[in-house]
């Protein structure tokens, strides 16, 4: 087993070497130098913000603004920066109306207005209420993905705000796409870097009807349909020009041109891959809390600790483009 490991090379995902019963001080070796890869850089250079990295891989709490007024252009460059640097940024003790996370989103692009969807629409088009009602057995995001990957255009990113919140309970978790992608053996990153996979809302659609939480009729659940796209498996940020692995539990399922039962086993593989805790943040949220991720380089997951409590969040979306 030893000689198998350490044929593959350092670049072998940490997670194989485990599996493979490595020796320990091997592994130990490995997963230091996997770490030195993640460290979130400094944040200096900023004038108008101040910017504290929340974990080594992602996610950066950003103090200094109010929702409640316009943004000029060097704070708005500068949120750029820390959104292209930490992938998901926090903010903390706003009072944002959802005209202000409106605005706020507009800084980045065109909003997106979803699909119908299980969520009710509020009185902006592209708002999105995420209520999760005490008597609900199901989370709004209860898996890891980005979001609706099943669009031809995911949008580029999502603005979250938290209405109301459980006594605890309710995190988010984010992991970071590009740690994913780059700690890869070069090997499968040769493999993945041509294909494209089939992404869709089947399962979530599957899920509602199983849990009953679909309601019969008239509702908008009945304006629910089947909505798939194709995607690059490795894509490329138009910003920053670096790689993410673009897969997910929720969408995903399956390589384009392949069956379900083929492709399984490496997605799966990928998806417990993509969310290592290494490659994660968590965010704990307060009144007055919001976050902002990078849909193109992070997945996220609501947690789902908070049986019997309702959690009322507010979400706009920034319209994306076609992944490359
Ligand atoms: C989502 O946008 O997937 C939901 C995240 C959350 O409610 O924490």
């Amino acid at each position: 087993m030893d000689g198998e490991a350490k044929g593959v090379g350092l670049d072998c995902p940490l997670v194989v070497y485990a599996q493979w019963g490595c020796k320990p001080h091997l592994t130990k070796r490995l997963f230091k130098y996997s770490i030195v890869q993640m460290q979130t850089r400094p944040s200096h250079g900023y004038d108008r913000l101040t910017v504290e990295p929340l974990a080594g891989a992602l996610g950066a709490e950003v103090f200094g603004l109010d929702f409640s007024k316009p943004m000029d252009a060097q704070t708005i460059a500068e949120i750029k920066r820390a959104f292209n640097e930490h992938l998901v940024i926090f903010f903390r003790d706003q009072e944002a109306s959802d005209d202000d996370l409106a605005r706020f989103a507009r800084y980045f692009g065109e909003l997106a207005v979803l699909p119908p969807h299980r969520q009710k629409p509020g009185s902006l088009p592209a708002l999105l209420v995420i209520d999760k009602q005490p008597q609900d057995n199901l989370v709004f995001g209860w898996e890891w993905h980005s979001d609706t990957t099943h669009l031809e255009t995911p949008p580029l990113g999502s603005v979250l705000a938290a209405r109301l919140l459980p006594p605890v309970g309710g995190d988010t978790l984010f992991a970071n796409q590009y740690l994913a992608y780059d700690t890869l053996s070069e090997g499968m990153k040769r493999m993945l870097g041509p294909l494209k996979a089939v992404h869709s809302n089947g399962r979530i659609l599957s899920t509602l009807e199983a849990d009953d939480v679909l309601p019969p009729g008239e509702g908008f659940g009945s304006k629910l349909t089947n909505l798939s796209a194709v995607h690059p498996v490795v894509r490329t940020h138009p910003d920053t020009g670096k790689k993410a692995l673009f897969v997910n539990t929720l969408h995903t399922e399956r390589f384009q041109d392949m069956s379900i039962a083929e492709s399984t086993p490496l997605l799966r593989f990928l998806y417990e891959h993509s969310t290592r805790p290494e490659f994660t943040c968590r965010f704990r949220w307060r009144a007055g809390s919001i976050a902002f991720w990078d849909n193109r380089c992070c997945q996220h997951l609501a947690l789902d600790d908070y049986p019997g409590q309702r959690r009322l969040m507010h979400r706009v979306q920034v319209r994306g483009n076609r992944p490359v």
